[in-house]
């Protein structure tokens, strides 16, 4: 079982606990690298914990959440080996994986529902990468 790491800031934490729920009641493990309440806090800190955790191995997939989604995101993208991807409808959250190879799924937590989170992140640890042309796309991401 693979384990799913996440992090959020103040105004993500509210749906990553119930992102924690959801995993918890279909046998997921998770690594929380907090925030650990609604407190005013800097989403970079726990993006690059996060960020840190998946590209070390530590957890081949994390979740990020803060207001936008784009504070948290831009955080985990500064890492080579994070592909961050904001992500609000499932089908994007499949298109995540299938097109950019996603290892981080990034939510906007003050402008998603939970019931919409919750399929985006079903669909976001569901779908396998397509490879092929892809591969050549996101192997040109880095940039020197
Ligand atoms: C916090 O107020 C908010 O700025 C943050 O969660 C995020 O939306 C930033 O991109």
């Amino acid at each position: 079982m693979k384990t799913i790491g996440l992090a959020s800031d103040h105004a993500g934490y509210p749906l990553k606990e119930q992102v924690k729920e959801w995993l918890t009641a279909r046998g997921y493990e998770y690594k929380d690298f907090g925030t650990y309440s609604t407190d005013s806090c800097d989403y970079p800190q726990f993006g690059h914990a996060l960020a840190s955790a998946v590209e070390n191995g530590e957890c081949p997939t994390g979740i990020a959440i803060c207001g936008t989604g784009n504070g948290i995101n831009m955080s985990v993208n500064h890492h080579k080996g994070i592909r961050g991807a904001l992500c609000w409808q499932p089908e994007i959250a499949a298109l995540a994986r299938q097109h950019n190879d996603a290892n981080i799924m990034v939510m906007p937590g003050r402008f998603i529902d939970a019931e919409t989170a919750a399929k985006c992140v079903e669909t976001f640890l569901n779908t396998e990468f397509e490879g092929g042309r892809h591969q050549r796309r996101i192997d040109a991401i880095p940039f020197e």
